[in-house]
């Protein structure tokens, strides 16, 4: 070879070099804050007389029909309702063909008052002993008033099983609500994972359960007929001494129900469940979760539980997001971030998914468990073993939207929008998942946000990858970020 050719080479050879590290760099320099301006409803409650609320007709009919998984593998779910004017049936008549119902279980009823609020007969009944991957109806209440809906079971738990979940959070009740939610019932999820705030009833003067019944109503044409894995916020609390109401989550733990202590949880408020490849861990924001509380040490051995090889897909969600770059609620999560996050890079979490500031946002994956109150390192560092955070507090509630971000915007951001909107995540097999954020756009589904993430047990690892016996098809994706 020629010196002058062999000089070119060496310039080829450094362009080269220069390119694939630039290229690697990507994570740093791409991150992004939409300018994007939304021109939505404004914030304020849907009237309680629209029909969205309306009341299902005849004497004592069910409303507020929900259901939610019934134990930790998929093969339950808990059917739950409310009657206004008499406790009635507690009882499902279900079978896998319409309008035959020959199989029952039977519930239990309960009810509560709220200062001066008296709710209906709240009712909560076990369906068990389901098959997998089936279609089930079902049948509640009595006579003309009874109403029929039905579900499907998810598939049995395996790595390579297809499943896509949607993501919700502080719906409330507004205008902007009912667009993220139709646009929801558009999505083809098959399962609601809800980043808590439900009703935002604590915003009226009493704190009446009235919006807790219209709430109830709007949601049930997608959660009658698909579980809302569910999970608190602070507007679930409700602590108001001033009203005499002196506990804790009281109207939300009288309506919905979780399969808690199927993951051995001592609270309906933290819990696990495992749905098709994913296992899923809901963690409670307004709990204890210091060292050595209940929720630390079911968390703690919950987290050994996890199987990777049957549920490659470890999924957290919460109500306040661990990082943040928005004004609001800004540094909210820094305790909780603090007690879990060395657990959530030792274990691999994949996503953790959280709520409660009105925007969205995605970051990198990024920890800060090297923080050191004596050392000075307190930077958040590039970290591959760390999970993505994603705030999808974006529901569209009557507090409105948070639109004041971090400026500049911080590293660990990779892309944030102050729009209303959901996500879906497509989980396509053991290594990758396609996600995406959509914004409601004010009547149209505009995807904005979309990634395709790799596992972080099975795809990052080449002798997995190896052995695995099972291969997808990727030909056809055309995503614009890959993690
Ligand atoms: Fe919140």
């Amino acid at each position: 070879m020629s010196k002058v050719s062999a000089l070119w080479n060496l310039h080829f050879q450094l362009l080269f070099l220069a390119l694939v590290l630039l290229c690697s760099l990507d994570g740093v320099f791409s991150r992004s804050t939409s300018s994007f301006v939304r021109s939505g409803f404004s914030s304020v409650d849907i009237p309680l007389d629209n029909k969205v609320f309306a009341v299902p007709k005849g004497y004592n009919a069910p409303q507020q029909v929900h259901i939610t998984q019934g134990d930790y593998d998929g093969k339950a779910v808990i059917i739950s309702w409310v009657t206004s004017e008499e406790p009635g049936s507690s009882k499902v008549f279900y079978g896998d063909i319409k309008g035959t119902y020959d199989k029952s279980a039977e519930g239990k009823t309960t009810n509560y008052t709220y200062y001066k609020y008296r709710s209906g007969y709240i009712h909560h009944c076990v369906v068990d002993g389901l098959e997998y991957e089936k279609k089930y109806y079902y049948k509640i209440g009595t006579g003309d008033s009874s109403r029929e809906f039905w579900f499907q079971t998810p598939p049995k738990i395996g790595p390579d099983v297809p499943y896509i979940f949607g993501i919700i959070g502080d719906l409330g009740q507004t205008y902007n609500s009912l667009s993220t939610f139709k646009h929801y019932l558009q999505s083809g999820a098959q399962s609601v994972l809800y980043l808590g705030d439900l009703s935002y009833a604590d915003r009226y003067e009493h704190m009446d359960g009235e919006r807790w019944d219209s709430w109830g109503r709007l949601v049930e044409r997608s959660a009658a007929y698909q579980p809302w894995i569910w999970s608190t916020g602070n507007h679930e609390i409700e602590y108001a001494p001033h009203l005499g109401e002196f506990s804790t989550f009281k109207q939300y733990l009288h309506r919905y129900t979780t399969p808690y202590m199927a993951s051995k949880s001592s609270s309906p408020l933290w819990y696990a469940i495992r749905r098709g490849p994913a296992h899923i861990i809901v963690l409670s924001s307004y709990s204890p979760f210091v060292k050595y509380t209940p929720q630390w040490l079911w968390l703690r051995d919950e987290l050994k539980q996890v199987d990777r090889e049957k549920t490659p897909w470890l999924i957290i969600t919460m109500h306040v997001p661990l990082y943040n770059s928005n004004s609001a609620h800004y540094m909210e999560g820094e305790s909780m971030r603090a007690v879990f996050e060395s657990w959530f890079v030792q274990y691999k979490v994949d996503l953790v998914f959280a709520g409660h500031v009105h925007a969205y946002e995605r970051s990198y994956r990024i920890s800060n468990i090297n923080y050191n109150i004596t050392s000075g390192s307190r930077y958040p560092v590039p970290d591959k073993s760390a999970p993505v955070y994603l705030t999808v507090g974006d529901g569209g509630n009557q507090e409105g939207m948070a639109g004041s971000y971090l400026d500049p915007q911080p590293d660990y951001s990779a892309f944030r929008e102050a729009s209303y909107g959901h996500s879906t995540l497509e989980l396509k097999n053991r290594t990758h998942a396609f996600y995406r954020w959509n914004r409601n756009d004010d009547g149209e589904q505009t995807p904005v946000d979309h990634v395709v993430f790799h596992n972080q047990y099975w795809a990052n690892n080449r002798r997995r990858r190896r052995l695995r016996k099972h291969h997808a098809s990727l030909d056809n994706m055309r995503y614009i970020q890959t993690y």
